[in-house]
Formats: structure tokens, C-alpha cells, sequence
């Protein structure tokens, strides 16, 4: 990277220090989903896989990061009576706010549309902070879904995280606002595993162009390889979920995209086995 395009992503990212990592056992792994562009379906994955881990037996926090428009509580249908900013008022402890939504699956707002939060970013991603680090070990997997686009906001809770997954479709313009987010990544936490899950693709040919694609670029002006997790194919019965606001991995029946998710969130369990496979040459 040359000196001219790291103080442009300092302008864009301004204060690398707003965002200094967030220590951890690893008795909790922490995963960010984030994307750059909005509509991709983040929210979707995050709430499905939280549900699919959760039928698993393990247990899981799934943070709705989205201080902009919490997707989480539509896609739920669940609007928590407390917040994270419960927490940092002094009003509540953390575990009550914490709400049960299925058996081994709990939900954490952050408060969504909240004015005096959005005042105050630093604050809020100190307290964020502050409270993954309690959380450690309370659960076996905790998942952020991070508002959309390119902010200290969406950095600073990717910052607390171990691993993060980036969510692109074959959209062009996804994918350029999803290699963006890998350059700053890789600018500013470059020892944080970063993964891609393709969304809403028609075709395995589609999958595989759009990794190709991304794959090409990122090893080329970033010297990065970023493990591809999977696909999920386009669904009906995804939209339909987002209409009755219960999510697919609660419904009866087995559907496609769920066997997909699955596959990725086995991937991603034994990544952590197999060690990282995303390489770093950073070339500040
Ligand atoms: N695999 C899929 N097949 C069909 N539709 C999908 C799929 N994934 C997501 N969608 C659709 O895309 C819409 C947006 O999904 P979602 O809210 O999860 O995106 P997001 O990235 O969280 O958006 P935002 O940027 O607003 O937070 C959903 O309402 C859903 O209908
Ligand atoms: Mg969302």
C-alpha cells in the first residue's frame, strides 16, 4: 500500500486508535459479519447461523451492531425491552439484557436509532469493548452484525472481534464495497482472519466467477488470500422467512439454503482447527 492510499483510508477511517483490539481466551469466538454494501443479507446469515449453531448445542450471542436500523428485531419479530445502552446508563446489568430468543440462542441490542449513542461512537465502542471482555466465555460463539457501510462504527465493533466474515453477492458493486472493507481490514487489523460468504448466487458457475473475481484483486493489490467459506444460492423460502419474521432455521421443514449454511458454519467451526488459511503480506 503507498503512502498515499494509507492516508486516505486514514481520512476515510480516521483515528486507528478509536479501534485497538479486544484481548480474548478464545473460550468465546467472536465473529464479525459485515459487508460494506447494505442489502446483502447479513442480517439473514447472522440470525440463521446464531439459530443453526444454537441447534447444535452450542450457545451463542448473537449482538445486533446495527445502531442505524436494527434488521435483527424485524427479522425476529422481537423488540427487546432493554439494551446494551441499559448497560452503559448504569440502569441494568449486562445479563439483563441479554434476551432468550430459541434454546441456546440469545439476543443483544445495542439500541437501535438511539440519538445520544450515535453522539457519541468512541464512547459506545469503549463500552462495547468493555463488555466482550466480560462476556468471554459465557458463551461458545458470539456473532456481531454490523450496520452497513464503511465507518469507524462498522470497524470499531469489527475491531472487537476475532474472525470476520464478509458477506458479498455477485453484484458488482457489492463486491468492490466488499474489497473495501478486506483494505481497510488489512490495513488496520491485519492479523484478524477474514472469510467470504457468497449470497443470493444462481448458479455454482455464478459462485465460482464472483470468488474468482474478488480472489484476483485481493491477492493482487493486497497480498491476501481470503478463505471462501461457501455459497447460498437465491431463495424464495428466504424472502418468505423475512415476510413472516421467523427465521428459516425455526421453520419445520428442511430448505436448501439452510444445508448451505450449514456447510459454511462447519467450515468456519473447523477453521479454527485447522488453523487460518487467509496470508498476510502487509506492504505499508
Ligand atoms: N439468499 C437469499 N435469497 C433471497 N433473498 C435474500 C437472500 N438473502 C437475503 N435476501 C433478501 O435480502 C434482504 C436483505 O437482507 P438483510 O436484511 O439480511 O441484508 P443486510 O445486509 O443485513 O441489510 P442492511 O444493510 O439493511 O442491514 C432480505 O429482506 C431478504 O429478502
Ligand atoms: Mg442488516
Amino acid at each position: 500500500m503507498t503512502k498515499d492510499q494509507a492516508s486516505k483510508l486514514r481520512d476515510l477511517v480516521p483515528d486507528r486508535e478509536v479501534f485497538p483490539r479486544v484481548e480474548n481466551s478464545l473460550a468465546t469466538r467472536r465473529l464479525g459479519i459485515t459487508s460494506g454494501k447494505g442489502g446483502v443479507g447479513k442480517s439473514v446469515i447472522a440470525v440463521n447461523l446464531c439459530l443453526l449453531m444454537a441447534k447444535n448445542k452450542h450457545s451463542t450471542l448473537l449482538i445486533d451492531g446495527d445502531v442505524n436500523l436494527s434488521g435483527i428485531s424485524i427479522l425476529t419479530d422481537s423488540v427487546p425491552k432493554y439494551s446494551f445502552l441499559d448497560v452503559k446508563r448504569g440502569k441494568k446489568l449486562l445479563k439483563d439484557v441479554v434476551h432468550e430468543y430459541a434454546e441456546n440462542c440469545s439476543i443483544l441490542s445495542t439500541g437501535s436509532g438511539e440519538l445520544d449513542l450515535l453522539k457519541s461512537r468512541t464512547e459506545f465502542l469503549d463500552h462495547l469493548r468493555m463488555q466482550f471482555q466480560q462476556l468471554d466465555g459465557t458463551y461458545d460463539y458470539l456473532c456481531i452484525d454490523t450496520p452497513t457501510g464503511i465507518s469507524s462504527l462498522v470497524f470499531g465493533e469489527l475491531a472487537s472481534c476475532d474472525e470476520v466474515a464478509v458477506i458479498v453477492t455477485p453484484d458488482p458493486t457489492s463486491v468492490a464495497d466488499a474489497y473495501a472493507v478486506v483494505k481497510i481490514m488489512t490495513y488496520f487489523h491485519p492479523h484478524i482472519p477474514l472469510y467470504l460468504i457468497l449470497n443470493c448466487v444462481r448458479s455454482e458457475d455464478e459462485a465460482f466467477e464472483t470468488y474468482k473475481k474478488f480472489d484476483l484483486v485481493t491477492q493482487k493489490f493486497l497480498h491476501r488470500q481470503i478463505q471462501n467459506l461457501g455459497s447460498l444460492f437465491y431463495s424464495e423460502d428466504v424472502i418468505e422467512s423475512v415476510k413472516q419474521q421467523r427465521p428459516l432455521a425455526l421453520w419445520e421443514f428442511e430448505t436448501p439454503f439452510l444445508g448451505q449454511l450449514e456447510n459454511i458454519m462447519n467450515r468456519w467451526i473447523e477453521s479454527a482447527h485447522q488453523g487460518y488459511e487467509s496470508i498476510v503480506e502487509l506492504n505499508n
